[in-house]
């Protein structure tokens, strides 16, 4: 008789956004007068730009012409997109990484996902609480994280660092010794980011501890401060420590596109085991590529023209930002992020719970956001709102939440 693995029985309920679209999915048919304004799922709005689509459109052209018809795509991803890469994210900025430290993907939510696949499962992984669930989530399901307590929401074996208004959001390094650190900076879902010197002292630490970090940087085109760094590889010594995860989805609008990459430095070893060769393996034995018409869409983001536009497109996005900041604050609710990233996180009103704001916010004001609860215990008591949404809809959101 085959077995499943146990690990999936452990985890409570469905992926937040699921559990989430379902509720509003259930509100909007019970109530289909209601015009809803979703600012919950991190999802893009507005359409591709202009040089992704010549892109696209071109590399269509040379699938349907037997000279330029492309199959599988080499295994780290074509050369002409590692390149592009290379040169704009990391020599641009003073950071050396080859083209063979980088393998392009469908995305950073496989690759976030994927990546503790090559991690002993005796490591101990630290999050930041609240955080991203899909790292926690997919090292349930590898056996990773020990039995869960229903009642403070926490699994036994993972290090929680909160991150919280009193620590200024800010991660402390844990008191037991972690194995694997993930943290997604700037961060989702508060919003909030720490400066090149803090991230430098994670590096140092790393290092002295013989720990990985996994940096998400999938937020990394809305920084608009100098003290903040781009990349982790902008710190001393973080090839010796740190994966970067990277995503097109937020920062060209690829969401319903997918690709994304991943860095993983050759200096970065377990004794003599690279763990470059051996994300290589996986990659090969059980990724096909990200299509060829996707990848030279990738490589357009680069270009000249992609550039400016993608300017514009991440400047739109922060004026919604900013319009939900100042009019939140105008409301007379407490308000972070928005600044350095497309999210802001909002302490609930009159001591609300995350889920009873929600619930609030969708009937009275017919708006979505996201309960911070979903996103780990320190989360409750907190709410996230999207800057993804379209100028419209958002200043709309804005003077029904204002009326409230
Ligand atoms: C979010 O809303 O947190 C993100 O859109 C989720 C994701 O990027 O997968």
């Amino acid at each position: 008789m085959f077995q499943v693995n146990d690990n999936y029985q452990k985890l409570p309920g469905s992926y937040l956004f699921s559990t989430i679209g379902k509720k509003v999915n259930a509100y909007a048919q019970a109530n289909p007068d209601r015009q809803i304004i979703r600012l919950g799922i991190g999802d893009v709005t507005q359409p591709l730009a202009p040089a992704i689509i010549q892109a696209l459109h071109r590399a269509v052209d040379e699938m349907g012409n037997a000279e330029t018809f492309r199959g599988y795509a080499p295994d780290l991803g074509y050369e002409f997109l590692r390149s592009a890469i290379v040169e704009n994210d990391y020599r641009a900025r003073g950071c050396e990484i080859a083209t063979d430290e980088i393998f392009v993907s469908d995305g950073a939510k496989s690759d976030s996902g994927n990546i503790q696949e090559i991690f002993s499962l005796d490591n101990r992984i630290a999050v930041c609480d609240p955080v991203y669930p899909v790292y926690v989530d997919s090292n349930v399901m590898a056996g990773r994280t020990g039995t869960y307590d229903a009642q403070k929401e926490m699994w036994s074996d993972v290090i929680y660092m909160p991150c919280t208004m009193e620590n200024g959001f800010v991660p402390e390094f844990p008191k037991e010794t972690p194995d694997v650190i993930y943290l997604c900076l700037p961060n989702n879902p508060t919003g909030t980011t720490i400066t090149k010197e803090q991230l430098q002292s994670w590096v140092d630490y790393a290092n002295k501890a013989g720990a990985v970090i996994i940096y998400d940087a999938a937020y990394e085109a809305y920084i608009s401060e100098d003290h903040v760094a781009h990349s982790i590889y902008e710190c001393e010594g973080a090839k010796t420590c740190a994966i970067e995860l990277k995503s097109f989805s937020k920062n060209a609008g690829f969401t319903g596109v997918r690709l994304g990459y991943t860095v993983v430095p050759k200096e970065l070893k377990c004794g003599e085991v690279s763990l470059n060769a051996m994300w290589a393996r996986r990659h090969g034995t059980k990724f096909n590529g990200a299509p060829y018409i996707v990848q030279r869409a990738g490589e357009a983001v680069y270009s000249a023209e992609g550039k400016a536009q993608l300017k514009e497109q991440v400047a739109y996005y922060m004026r919604n930002a900013a319009a939900i900041r100042e009019g939140l604050e105008d409301a007379g609710y407490t308000v972070f992020g928005g600044v350095n990233a497309p999210y802001i996180w909002l302490k609930t009103p009159k001591g609300m719970t995350s889920w009873e704001f929600f619930d609030y916010l969708l009937e009275q004001a017919n708006v979505v956001g996201t309960p911070g609860s979903g996103f780990g215990p320190s989360g409750e008591g907190y709410f996230r709102l999207t800057a993804f949404g379209s100028y419209e809809n958002t200043v709309a959101a804005l003077e029904r939440i204002r009326k409230l």
